[in-house]
């Protein structure tokens, strides 16, 4: 009897997650439990860490889950990692569901940096109106560089923020290159910060960012341990079928 994992959080989980169900699958879908209100899933819902690798690796085979499916957001290393060490113990085969990083393109003005930490580095020196497109986990880390004005935009009201001069936007997108067009004018933004996460909802800003020949600071992907990356919800049923 199939018995799927879900790790989602993503767009991807959820095209998958829709299809599953739609074929009568057995799955459960996991998340972190970042956001106030995440998406409804059409098949069982399950919110929080796991405690580990080894947390994971209890919950797979108290659960009797038979396929682990990763399709978290590219970022989300520590959440992979785990996922690769607890299935090869359990035994539990496990495939990636990842969407292709996003590629320079004419008439981009990019700056690749290799992870957080270099970024919040590479904003040292006078102010700037940034766009800060890294989501709510790292804000703390920009708190080391306050001289600049940023603009954020969030999936949930933030609260108290590490940044002394900000302008928020909650919103879950997707967004339009013509609206992050008018975005990014209306704030006057010299310089954006993104993270590689790849996939159409995001690419907004970067389409923006170039007709305004604006700068970007793109942090790349951390790399992730060797597994089996699938790229299409088509590709991991026919997985399914033949593992
Ligand atoms: N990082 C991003 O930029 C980003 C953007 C959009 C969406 N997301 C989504 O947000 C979630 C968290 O991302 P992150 O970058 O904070 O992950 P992370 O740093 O890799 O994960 C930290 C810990 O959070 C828990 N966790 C992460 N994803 C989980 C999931 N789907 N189900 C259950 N527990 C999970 C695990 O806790 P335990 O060790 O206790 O199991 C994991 O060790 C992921 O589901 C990801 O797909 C992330």
């Amino acid at each position: 009897m199939t018995n799927l994992l879900i790790l989602g959080g993503t767009t991807e989980a959820n095209a998958l997650a829709k299809s599953l169900a739609e074929q009568g699958i057995p799955a459960t879908y996991s998340y972190a439990g970042r956001v106030d209100n995440p998406r409804p899933q059409p098949m069982p819902v399950r919110v929080g860490g796991f405690g580990g690798v080894e947390g994971l690796a209890r919950y797979l085979r108290d659960h009797a889950v038979t396929h682990v499916i990763d399709a978290t957001h590219p970022f989300a290393a520590q959440m992979s990692n785990n996922a690769v060490t607890a299935c090869r113990e359990t035994d539990v085969p496990l495939v990636a569901l990842t969407r292709p990083a996003w590629a320079e393109q004419e008439g981009d003005r990019w700056r690749h940096i290799p992870d957080i930490d270099r970024a919040v580095d590479a904003l040292s020196g006078p102010a700037r109106r940034v766009f800060l497109a890294v989501g709510r986990m790292h804000l703390e880390d920009f708190a080391a560089q306050p001289q600049h004005h940023y603009l954020l935009r969030l999936v949930d009201e933030p609260g108290s923020l590490p940044l002394p001069r900000c302008d928020v936007i909650v919103s879950r997108g997707p967004f339009t290159e013509a609206d992050d067009r008018a975005l990014m004018q209306h704030h006057g933004i010299e310089l954006v910060v993104s993270k590689n996460a790849g996939g159409t909802g995001a690419r907004a800003k970067l389409d923006a960012a170039r007709a305004l020949g604006l700068p970007v600071l793109m942090i790349d992907r951390p790399i992730l341990p060797q597994r089996t990356e699938l790229s299409s919800v088509t590709q991991v049923l026919d997985w399914l079928a033949h593992s």
